[in-house]
């Protein structure tokens, strides 16, 4: 079965993790302009979801909420119905109320707006003493 992670990554460390799930197909959401102050980004690589049943979707917080090129992706999807969907953010500051739990919950909404069902939520604090943990935790959930 094919396996993907489609995320967005401004500054590298979403995609830090992305790279060490080698199990996943890593496919990248790229704007045209990374400029997170711009309200309706292009998007000129939008991966395609078709023939992945098992699909994590990974963003950054930014704002306290979902970065706009993330949200605007997940949004221009037509159907997510029979696909099983992971999700995690990374994000900066010490508390999962400055946005984390808020942008998880933004995306499940989204994508179950579309059909899709979401198992395992995890939001990774960058600067957080357990974020490895934290990070090899959820990587071990996909190791058969
Ligand atoms: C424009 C911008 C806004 C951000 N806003 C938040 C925020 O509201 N809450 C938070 O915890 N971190 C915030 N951050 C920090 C990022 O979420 C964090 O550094 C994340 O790991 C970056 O992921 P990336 O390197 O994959 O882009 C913000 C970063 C940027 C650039």
């Amino acid at each position: 079965m094919e396996k993907a992670i489609i995320y967005y990554s401004k500054t590298g460390n979403t995609e830090n993790i992305v790279k060490r799930m080698s199990s996943f197909k890593a496919l990248k959401v790229v704007p045209e302009n990374d400029n997170p102050n711009i309200q309706n980004p292009v998007i000129v690589d939008s991966p395609e979801v078709k023939g992945y049943q098992e699909i994590i979707f990974a963003s950054p917080v930014h704002g306290f909420q979902l970065a706009i090129v993330m949200r605007k992706y997940l949004e221009s999807l037509d159907d997510l119905n029979g696909k099983t969907s992971d999700i995690f953010v990374t994000h900066h500051f010490p508390f999962v109320w400055m946005g984390g739990n808020s942008t998880l919950k933004q995306m499940k909404t989204i994508i179950e707006s579309k059909n899709g069902q979401v198992r395992h939520m995890t939001s990774i604090n960058w600067t957080s003493k357990k974020r490895e943990k934290c990070i090899t935790d959820m990587i071990a959930q996909y190791q058969d």
